[in-house]
């Protein structure tokens, strides 16, 4: 069976979603879960935060490689089982996290929308390459566009990452939307949009009070839960470490992991 994968998204930047999916693949690994993250932004945040290391001279293996075509055309069903790879934290439970990574390059594969099949070629690359994970974590890019279209296709769940502010709310209800009304045209009828998580809040700004109030009356129970504004994200995300390197932490990680206990309960097998 292929691990529940969970397509992370938001049609805005800035929403927390990298933040999210780091964090939860390591709430989700300090409590025994194998979980593979695939870095869908070109931009390649989560893959750097995870510890990996881009090196431009000789390029490596990346998403961009997983969902590429060959000569005739073809992405061959699994052919993203080579592009898998460690991460590059110390910590004993980043043995169960798994990374396909993404850099610049992965853009080419946005300009191939039109060709054959293209919105298919995740779901296909995966195929049997996740079946001794429990998860994988989808991060998309800031747009509803091919690349996260692919992912979509390839996910059994979308959840949602927002910022508490207006314009990251309706970006979040835009991706909701769009999971909503796209399950069968992207021929995955059986996607389940599941919540969103709201990110960086901070009580003390009378903006983020009010908007928080406004995503419960849209979202209702489908919000996960508030992740408040700290330092300790901001800088273990800048030094690419795993929050349980960073000290004074203790406060976030244990909404990371009350995230992660909700995940459990709701990412599984219909
Ligand atoms: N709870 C938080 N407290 C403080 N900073 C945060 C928090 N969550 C995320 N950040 C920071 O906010 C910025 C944007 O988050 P990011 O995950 O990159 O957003 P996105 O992937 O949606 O563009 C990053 O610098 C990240 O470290
Ligand atoms: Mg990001």
């Amino acid at each position: 069976m292929p691990a529940l994968r969970v397509a992370i998204g938001n049609n805005k930047g800035g929403a927390k979603k990298t933040t999210l999916t780091v964090r939860l693949a390591e709430a989700l690994a300090k409590s025994g879960k194998r979980v593979g993250v695939l870095d869908f932004d070109p931009q390649g945040n989560a893959s750097r935060r995870l510890g990996w290391q881009d090196t431009p001279e000789t390029p490596p293996l990346t998403a961009a490689e997983a969902v590429e075509y060959d000569k005739h055309q073809v992405i061959h069903e699994g052919q993203a089982a080579q592009v898998w790879q460690p991460i590059g934290w110390t910590a004993p439970y980043a043995e169960r996290i798994r990374l396909i990574p993404a850099r610049y390059t992965l853009e080419d594969r946005a300009t191939e929308a039109g060709m054959k099949g293209a919105w298919r070629r995740l779901a296909k690359a995966l195929h049997g390459t996740d079946d001794d994970l429990d998860y994988v974590l989808i991060d998309c890019p800031p747009s509803l566009g091919h690349l996260t279209q692919m992912a979509l296709a390839a996910a059994h769940f979308a959840l949602a990452s927002s910022e508490p502010e207006y314009d990251s709310i309706e970006a979040a209800v835009r991706y909701r939307d769009f999971v909503g009304n796209s399950g069968d045209d992207l021929g995955n009828p059986d996607l389940r949009f599941l919540g969103v998580v709201v990110g960086g809040y901070d009580m003390r700004i009378g903006a983020h009070v009010g908007q928080l109030d406004g995503a419960r009356d849209i979202f209702g129970d489908a919000i996960w839960g508030v992740v408040p504004r700290r330092a300790v994200v901001t800088n273990a995300d800048e030094y690419g470490e795993p929050l349980g390197a960073i000290s004074d932490s203790h406060e976030v990680r244990a909404v990371f992991e009350l995230l992660a206990q909700r995940f459990m309960k709701e990412v599984a097998p219909a």
